[in-house]
């Protein structure tokens, strides 16, 4: 277990977009003033705000655009180099969309997480929302999981169903699934942290 009352534990965050999850994360740090310590934010994007709100939050920030590779076992290669400077003991992808190559999963293995927006193992991949209106669901959901070699499809962690409703729409629905992650997220990686979630054992 690791000893909260000593190092701060150490995560690094990888991201494409907007960021909204790690704001939320970075909120909850420090809001419930939380001994864990976001190394650095690393985007395959330039343009990706959640670089900015890293800034904002002085958190360190790196760009590996895997437009500069020749192929993603080059890219995960710097991707994970990058990475390791920080030695993190979790790695939380938030928006990370960028397919991982079997060799850096397994590097990460049992410290690397992911969000995804359905109730896993229903509706892997993209889309998820308009899927899950077009099949008529009456559930839908977020799922925190493990990442293991196979996409979207490792151990799930944690996971808050959401009811569909008829006035639902792929807007609405990731509106009220991203309500559902900010709460969620913040509060596994608080548990993995504290020792009472243990990846190595899921
Ligand atoms: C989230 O909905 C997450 O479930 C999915 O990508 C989205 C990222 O949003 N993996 P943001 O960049 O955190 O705003």
């Amino acid at each position: 277990m690791f000893n909260m009352g000593t190092q701060a534990f150490p995560v690094v965050v990888l991201i494409s977009g907007n960021g909204s999850n790690l704001q939320a994360i970075i909120d909850y740090i420090k809001d419930k003033q939380l001994n864990i310590n976001i190394c650095a934010v690393i985007s395959n994007k330039d343009t990706a705000y959640g670089l900015e709100r890293a800034k904002q939050a002085h958190i360190p920030t790196q760009v590996i655009r895997h437009t500069d590779y020749c192929d993603r076992d080059h890219f995960d290669a710097a991707l994970q180099a990058s990475i390791e400077q920080y030695q993190p003991k979790l790695v939380v992808l938030a928006g990370f969309m960028r397919i991982l190559t079997d060799k850096f999963v397994r590097h990460f293995q049992s410290r690397l997480i992911n969000i995804h927006p359905s109730l896993l193992p229903k509706y892997r991949g993209l889309d998820t929302h308009q899927r899950v209106l077009d099949a008529k669901e009456t559930e839908h959901g977020v799922s925190i999981h493990l990442v293991t070699l196979e996409l979207d499809s490792g151990p799930i962690i944690a996971q808050k169903k959401i009811a569909v409703t008829s006035r639902d729409t792929a807007k609405t629905l990731e509106q009220r699934i991203h309500i559902e992650e900010y709460q969620l997220y913040p509060a596994v990686i608080e548990q993995i942290a504290k020792g009472a979630i243990d990846l190595t054992k899921l």
